[in-house]
């Protein structure tokens, strides 16, 4: 068990024990999460700001929730009834947070590398303030590849999720990799977890250049990480399949061709899952757009979809990593 990072920027550099270090913690959380009193007194007096530049239902809500529960109190922020619509910038805004006696800042924002400004000007004041990246544009989303990764490991082994259950598995991942910082997060959680990791999606949604700059900025995983432009061979015999959201609002234009064509090609339905493993499990980070990355009965599906599980687990694990950065004890 390991931990002694102030911020959670990215899972790149993230190492085994760090990974199982979150799970474990998070795997305490949830027990406290079935007691009568779910809550503990951890964080209580330290001050939670969540920082959301960029529209977000469950990652917001799933943040507010877990500080709630470790008794800190919470901040929340919406850029469109802030002072940034009067010209304020945002490391002002972080600041102001600052000056309130703010302990940790959830950041989302639509632009990559903001949390880490953020962070950087923080550790320059020298203020012992947490930044935790919430999904900065398509770069990163710790946060989710994380819950995503605990999900998975608590399905294999649920008193002990831990990374290497996921060795020699196979995770298909289908659907707007290119968009996605979703996907850039769990393909570093995923490989350094041991499990082979396989990229479907049409070649203007996964360009050439995604996969080599991937496998350039890490080439130990380049063994771990395989590149389909169709679904089946991404499927066969896969054990979980993650489908990705088709990113609208990200895509200029001419990237597809129609969603009808999209859904008809790498949409995930009961009847493709039977190229997969037996006990095949499928998630998705949300929000979905039903019928069209997945089919709506699949959605659904109690035992097939993991899409609540994954809500779920949400909070717990984000439970661990506050109170991970906020110095709690490790083991
Ligand atoms: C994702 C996000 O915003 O990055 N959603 C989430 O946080 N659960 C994925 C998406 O928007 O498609």
């Amino acid at each position: 068990m390991s931990w002694n990072r102030r911020h959670v920027l990215s899972l790149a550099d993230f190492s085994p024990a760090e990974y199982d270090t979150v799970l474990q913690t998070a795997s305490s959380f949830r027990e406290v999460l079935t007691r009568r009193t779910k809550k503990v007194p951890t964080l209580q007096g330290q001050v939670v700001a969540n920082l959301f530049f960029e529209p977000s239902t469950r990652t917001r809500s799933s943040f507010e929730l877990a500080a709630k529960r470790l008794s800190a109190d919470t901040l929340n922020f919406a850029a469109s009834t802030s002072s940034l619509t009067k010209g304020e910038t945002i490391l002002d805004t972080a600041k102001t947070y600052l000056a309130m006696g703010t302990d940790m800042m959830v950041i989302r924002h639509k632009e990559a590398g903001v949390p880490q400004a953020i962070a950087d000007e923080m550790d320059r004041l020298n203020v012992k303030v947490g930044v935790l990246n919430a999904g900065d544009g398509q770069h990163e989303h710790p946060s989710q590849a994380l819950l995503d990764l605990f999900t998975i490991c608590s399905l294999i082994n649920v008193e002990k999720p831990r990374s290497a259950l996921l060795t020699g598995k196979k995770v298909a991942i289908v659907g707007d990799i290119l968009h996605s910082r979703v996907a850039r997060s769990n393909i570093w959680s995923l490989t350094a977890s041991g499990a082979e990791v396989h990229l479907a999606a049409p070649p203007t949604l996964l360009p050439k250049a995604f996969a080599a700059f991937v496998k350039d900025s890490n080439p130990e995983i380049s063994r771990q990480l395989f590149i389909h432009w169709t679904l089946e061979p991404a499927l066969i015999d896969a054990d979980f399949v993650m489908t990705l959201r088709l990113q609208k609002e990200r895509m200029t234009s001419h990237l597809l061709p129609s969603l009808r064509e999209y859904h008809q090609q790498f949409g995930i339905t009961r009847d493709r899952l039977k190229l997969c493993k037996p006990g095949v499990r499928v998630l998705h980070p949300g929000p979905v757009n039903r019928g069209v990355e997945i089919s709506s009965d699949l959605m659904d599906d109690p035992v097939l979809s993991l899409i609540s599980q994954q809500v779920t687990s949400g909070v717990a694990v984000r439970m661990a990593l506050l109170y991970l950065m906020g110095g709690g004890k490790v083991g």
